[in-house]
C-alpha cells in the first residue's frame, strides 16, 4: 500500500518505495496528552485485525508516538495533521492540530496497512504488517463532511447506526445527520410525551417500491432509540469525531406526532383522532396546527434534545410544508391575523423563527432545509440546500451559513444507473463518477458569500432501503467519491482525474470488502441485489426516468 492509494486522496505525501516499517509484537503506542481515545481506536480497529497488542509505551524505537501540535494547527488545521513513517525512534508519528487531526491520521495509518487492516480479527498469524516510509501532510476542505441518514422512513436499529459511524470515520467524515421524525415514524424516546414513540413509531405496513406502485407489504414496521441509545450513539460518534446532529421535522412531515397526539393537528380541518402513522410515500397534507399549544409541546422535545445532543446545530427539517390545512383552518387564519401575519408562508416563517429564536436562546444555532428561507430567516439560522443550488446561494448571498447538498448530485437514495437492474429505481441517475464531479461551492459566489459554504453532506432517504444492506447498496461506492470530494483539494469537476480515482477504488473496494459493506459492484447489482418484489418480481416498484418527479 503506498501514500497515493488514499481515499479520499492526502494533500501532499513523499514516500521511500524501498524502505518499510514493520509492526509486530513491539510496536508501542505513545499516547500523549488529548489523544488516548485514538489509541484506543487504534487498539480495538488496527489491533483487532493484525491481532498486535499494541501496548502503551513511551520509549524506544517501536513506538507509535501520537501528539497535538500548536505548529501543525497554525499550518493545517485542528483536523490537520502530519504522518512520518521512519522506521527509525520513534517509528511512527502521527501529529495533529488537534485530537480531531490526530484521529483523521490514524485513519490514513490504517488505510495504509491493506485491506485486511479492515477485517476485525487476523486470518492467519503469520503474516507482516507493513508500512511505507515517508511523510505525508493532509487536511480537510471543508469543515462539515456529512451524512444525512433518514430513519424514520425505515428504522435502522442502533447497530447498523455505530456501523455507520465507523463507515463515516473511514472516510473522514465528521457529520452524522439524523433524520429522526417523518410522517411514517419518531425515532426518539421523549420522555415528557411518550406517545411519540408508543404510537408514533409503529406503522401497521409499508409501501412497497415508489409510492405509486399500489403494492404494500402488509408487515408492521417500527422502532426507535431509547434516550439511552441516543447517549451512546453520541459518545461513539464524539469519540471518533463526529458530530451528530439531530432533526426533528416541523412544521411539516409530522404524520407521525399527530398519529399520537392529534391536538398536534389542524383539528378544525380534518378528524386528527383518525390519522394513523403514514404507510406510503410522498408529501403529505397533515401539517402541525401552528399554535402555541403546539411551541410548547416542541420546547419540551427540542429540551429534552438539547440534553443529549451536544451538537451547536439542530435541524428543524422546514421542507416540503403544504399550507392547504392553514388555508382552509379558522383558528390558523385567526392566528396569522392575530400576529399580523401576510400569508401562509408567513406563518410557516413565523414557525421556524420562533425555534431559531428559542434555539440562539440556549446558545445553538437552528439550521433548516431550503424552504426555510422562504418569508424570511433570522439572522444566525443556517441552510441545507437540497432543492439544487438556489436555495444555497440566496442564503449565502444573504449572510447565511450553508450546507451543499443538492438533490442532483448527492442524494444517495437516487438510482445510480439507468439500467432496469437497479433495485427499486428512483429519482436522477447518479453515477460515481456524477458524484465526484460534484462541486460544493457554486461559481456564482464571490469569495466572501463562498466562505459562507460550511461544507457538504450526502443525503439517504429510505423509503425503498428496508435494511442495512440496501442502505449499503445505495451509499457506496458513491459515499468514497464524495468523501473525496469533501475531504481533498480537487481541481474544477471537468479536470477532476475520474479514471485514477477509479484505479485507487480498486483498493478501496476491498477495504470495504473487509468491512463488509454491500456495495453497488461496479459491474451493476448482482442477482440478489435486483429489484425483489413481494411476490419475487419488479413488477410496479420502480419509477420510469421520464418524468421522475424529485421526490418519490
Ligand atoms: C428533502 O429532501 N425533502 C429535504
Amino acid at each position: 500500500m503506498t501514500f497515493t492509494d488514499l481515499i479520499p486522496a492526502a494533500r501532499a505525501a513523499e514516500w521511500n518505495t524501498a524502505a518499510r516499517f514493520t509492526l509486530d509484537a513491539r510496536t508501542r503506542i505513545d499516547a500523549r496528552p488529548g489523544t488516548e481515545h485514538v489509541a484506543r481506536w487504534l487498539r480495538g480497529t488496527v489491533g483487532a485485525a493484525t491481532g498486535l497488542p499494541l501496548a502503551d509505551g513511551d520509549s524506544g524505537p517501536h513506538r507509535i508516538v501520537l501528539s497535538v501540535s500548536p505548529g501543525v494547527a497554525e499550518e493545517l488545521g485542528a483536523e490537520g495533521y502530519r504522518l512520518a513513517v521512519t522506521g527509525g525512534e520513534p517509528a511512527v508519528t502521527i501529529e495533529g492540530g488537534g485530537a480531531a487531526g490526530v484521529f483523521w491520521g490514524a485513519q490514513t495509518l490504517r488505510q495504509l496497512l491493506g485491506p485486511e487492516a479492515f477485517r476485525r480479527a487476523p486470518l492467519t498469524q503469520d503474516r507482516d504488517w507493513h508500512l511505507p516510509v515517508g511523510t505525508l501532510q493532509d487536511r480537510p476542505r471543508f469543515g462539515w463532511r456529512g451524512l444525512m441518514l433518514d430513519v424514520a422512513r425505515h428504522f435502522m436499529p442502533k447497530d447498523g447506526v455505530l456501523r455507520y459511524l465507523d463507515l463515516l470515520a473511514a472516510h473522514k467524515l465528521n457529520v452524522f445527520h439524523f433524520h429522526l421524525t417523518d410522517d411514517q415514524g419518531w425515532r426518539v424516546e421523549i420522555k415528557r410525551h411518550p406517545r411519540l414513540t408508543e404510537v408514533g413509531s409503529w406503522r401497521s405496513r409499508t409501501k412497497w417500491g415508489h409510492r405509486a406502485s399500489g403494492l404494500w407489504d402488509e408487515k408492521p414496521h417500527g422502532g426507535y432509540y431509547t434516550q439511552d441509545d441516543i447517549r451512546e450513539i453520541v459518545a461513539y460518534a464524539a469519540e471518533r469525531h463526529i458530530t451528530v446532529v439531530p432533526e426533528i421535522d416541523v412544521p411539516g412531515h409530522s404524520q407521525a406526532a399527530i398519529a399520537a397526539y392529534p391536538e398536534l393537528g389542524n383539528t378544525d380541518v380534518i378528524d386528527t383522532s383518525s390519522l394513523t402513522v403514514w404507510d406510503t410515500w410522498g408529501i403529505n397534507p397533515n401539517v402541525l396546527a401552528p399554535t402555541d399549544n403546539t411551541l410548547r409541546f416542541y420546547e419540551d422535545v427540542f429540551e429534552e434534545l438539547l440534553a443529549l445532543f451536544p451538537s451547536t446545530f439542530i435541524h428543524i427539517g422546514g421542507d416540503e410544508c403544504l399550507k392547504d390545512q392553514w388555508r382552509e383552518s379558522p383558528a390558523a387564519q385567526a392566528l396569522m391575523r392575530q400576529r399580523g401575519l401576510a400569508d401562509e408562508n408567513e406563518l410557516q416563517s413565523w414557525f421556524i423563527r420562533h425555534f431559531d429564536t428559542w434555539l440562539t436562546a440556549r446558545g445553538r444555532r437552528l439550521i433548516g432545509w431550503d424552504e426555510i428561507l422562504e418569508g424570511g430567516l433570522a439572522p444566525g439560522a443556517a441552510v441545507s440546500s437540497w432543492r439544487g443550488y438556489a436555495g444555497g446561494i440566496a442564503a449565502a448571498r444573504a449572510g447565511h451559513d450553508v450546507v451543499m447538498c443538492p438533490e442532483q448530485q448527492v442524494y444517495l437514495d437516487h438510482r445510480q444507473a439507468a439500467g432496469e437492474d437497479e433495485p427499486m429505481p428512483i429519482g436522477y441517475v447518479r453515477t460515481l463518477e456524477d458524484v465526484y464531479r460534484f462541486e460544493p461551492v457554486p461559481a456564482q459566489l464571490t469569495e466572501d458569500e463562498a466562505a459562507h459554504v460550511l461544507g457538504t453532506q450526502a443525503n439517504v432517504w429510505t423509503e425503498v432501503m428496508q435494511d442495512s444492506s440496501r442502505v449499503d447498496y445505495q451509499v457506496f461506492p458513491r459515499l468514497a467519491a464524495f468523501a473525496e470530494v469533501a475531504w481533498s483539494a480537487l481541481p474544477a469537476p471537468a479536470d477532476r482525474d475520474f479514471a485514477g480515482f477509479e484505479q485507487r477504488m480498486d483498493r478501496h473496494y476491498r477495504r470495504l470488502d473487509a468491512l463488509g459493506v454491500a456495495y453497488r459492484p461496479p459491474g451493476g447489482p448482482l442477482p440478489w441485489q435486483r429489484r425483489p418484489g413481494p411476490d419475487g418480481t419488479s413488477a410496479g416498484l420502480g419509477r420510469p426516468i421520464e418524468g421522475t418527479p424529485p421526490n418519490v
